[in-house]
């Protein structure tokens, strides 16, 4: 992991098996950039910010009539993995940052157990606002939100996509199947891998699903390191 790491995320990506989605036409996947690091860098942080500031003002959908502040999401700009959970709760509508309160404190311990340190990664949401008294988002609302999110994981380009929960999982694969029927394999969006765990809210309410979520991040180490085998 260390190596991936201070190669700069650049080694090559590993040959995976790679559980691909029906879509109706093929998928342009992201390319690579000719630009400097540091002029990358500063490049990715300006897409971001101004993603951010779109979010800010952004009226799209009855979310924005109840939120406090928005979420964009936060973190590396060149994040070996990006988390994408539901949508921010009240300690993120009240911080503007994404998990935050005690999902995202245990959130927090996984990450260490794939060798990363949260600031490695880059953390966002399918929603930008807190859904009212934490209910799923509404399709409208993730329809209207979703644009932000493929655009934040075009700037970054993260070496994979860690999906935590149903919402996340389904809206990024377009599909209506069951949470424990996408675990357990790469999948593919856009050409990043992306790996289903559950979301850390309900492990914190179900015990039994402490297990397959550690099968969930060794999968997930195992693909950063290359060493991802048939799913
Ligand atoms: N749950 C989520 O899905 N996202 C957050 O940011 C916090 C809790």
């Amino acid at each position: 992991m260390q190596d991936y790491v201070s190669s700069g995320f650049s080694r090559k990506r590993p040959e995976l098996v790679i559980e691909r989605f029906d879509v109706q036409e093929p998928e342009a996947t992201f390319p690579e950039s000719s630009l400097p690091e540091s002029a990358e860098s500063a490049s990715r942080d300006d897409d971001l910010q101004l993603i951010a500031s779109e979010i800010a003002s952004c009226v799209r959908c009855g979310l924005c009539a109840g939120r406090k502040t928005t979420v964009p999401g936060e973190g590396s700009l060149q994040p070996p993995v990006m988390f994408v959970g539901e949508g921010p709760g009240e300690e993120e509508d009240k911080s503007g940052r994404p998990f935050v309160g005690a999902a995202g404190q245990y959130l927090d311990k996984w990450i260490p157990a794939i060798g990363l340190r949260r600031e490695d990664c880059f953390i966002a949401n399918v929603v930008k606002c807190r859904p009212p008294r934490n209910r799923e988002p509404h399709p409208e609302e993730i329809a209207a939100c979703l644009p932000y999110l493929e655009r934040q994981v075009r700037v970054v380009r993260p070496g994979a996509i860690c999906c935590l929960g149903r919402i996340a999982a389904t809206t990024l694969l377009q599909r209506t199947t069951s949470l424990g029927a996408l675990r357990g394999k790469v999948h593919e969006w856009k050409g990043i891998p992306l790996v289903v765990t559950y979301h850390p809210s309900a492990v914190l309410r179900d015990n039994t699903l402490r297990k397959p979520v550690w099968d969930d991040l060794k999968l997930l180490k195992a693909v950063l390191t290359g060493a991802a085998g048939k799913s």
